[in-house]
C-alpha cells in the first residue's frame, strides 16, 4: 500500500481488516459466570449482557456520528475493541478508547489489539497508536476531552443509563452520541435529537441506533 498514514481509508478496506480479525481473535461472548456476576455487582443485572457491532456497521456509525480526525472517540462498554479499532482504523484520531467493565472481555479486546498490530497494514500501524483500552466502571473512568460516543445499552438497567446520560451532559467537549436505545422522555430537554440509522450488530442486522447532541 503506498500511500500517506493521514490519509482516510475507506471502509470496505478497514471492514475486511476486521473481518479478518474477527476470525483470529479471542470471543468476548465466551466469558464466564464469575465474570458475568462481577459485571452485574457493580453495573446492574443485564448489564453483562453481549452482543457486538458487525465490522460492515463500523463505517457508517463513524459518518452519522461525525467522526474525523483528531477527535476523541470513546465507546462505553466496549467489549471486544472492533469499534474502538475500527474508528481508529478509519481515521487519524487524537484517541479511541474503549472502556469496559468485564476483566474477562478487556483481556480479549488487549489480545485483539496485539493480533491487529501484527497483521493491519502497515501502513496503518500509526493510527492504533490512539487506541486506549481502560478496564473499569464507564461511571468512574475519565472521559475528558471525549468528542464522540457510542454506547450499546439495549440491556443497560435504567439507572446505568440514566447516570451515564449525566455524565455525558456534564461532558463540555461532548459533540455528539450514539445509543443503541431511545432517549428516556424526562431526557429529551437535555438532548436533540440528530437522527438515526440501522447498524448491523450480531444480535439483529438493523439495530435502531439513535443519535443524539447535548443542547
Ligand atoms: C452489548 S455489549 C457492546 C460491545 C461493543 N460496544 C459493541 O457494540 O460492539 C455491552 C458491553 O458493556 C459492558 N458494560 C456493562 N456495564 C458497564 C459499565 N458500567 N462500565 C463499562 N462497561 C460496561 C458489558 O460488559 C458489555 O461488554
Amino acid at each position: 500500500m503506498n500511500r500517506d498514514a493521514m490519509q482516510p481509508v475507506s471502509g470496505a478496506e478497514v471492514q475486511q481488516v476486521l473481518e479478518r480479525l474477527v476470525q483470529q481473535a479471542p470471543s468476548a461472548f465466551d466469558v464466564d459466570a464469575a465474570d458475568r456476576a462481577a459485571v452485574e455487582a457493580k453495573a446492574g443485572a443485564q448489564a453483562s449482557t453481549y452482543g457486538e457491532v458487525l465490522p460492515a456497521g463500523i463505517a457508517p456509525l463513524a459518518r452519522a456520528l461525525g467522526v474525523q480526525r483528531d477527535c476523541v472517540f470513546a465507546d462505553l462498554g466496549s467489549g471486544s475493541g472492533l469499534v474502538v479499532f475500527g474508528m481508529a482504523l478509519l481515521h487519524p484520531l487524537a484517541a479511541s478508547v474503549g472502556i469496559e467493565l468485564s476483566r474477562a472481555r478487556h483481556a480479549a479486546a488487549q489480545a485483539s489489539l496485539a493480533q491487529l498490530k501484527q497483521d493491519a497494514p502497515t501502513v496503518l500501524l500509526p493510527r492504533l497508536e490512539s487506541v486506549r483500552l481502560l478496564q473499569g466502571d464507564l461511571l468512574d473512568c475519565d472521559w475528558h476531552g471525549c468528542t464522540h460516543a457510542f454506547v450499546a445499552a439495549t440491556c443497560f438497567p435504567p439507572a446505568l443509563l440514566h447516570a451515564l446520560l449525566t455524565k455525558a451532559r456534564s461532558t463540555p467537549t461532548l459533540r455528539r452520541i450514539a445509543l443503541t436505545v431511545p432517549l428516556p422522555d424526562a431526557w429529551r430537554p437535555a438532548f436533540s435529537s440528530v437522527g438515526h440509522l440501522p447498524l448491523p450488530m450480531t444480535f439483529s442486522p438493523r439495530v435502531k441506533v439513535h443519535l443524539y447532541e447535548p443542547r
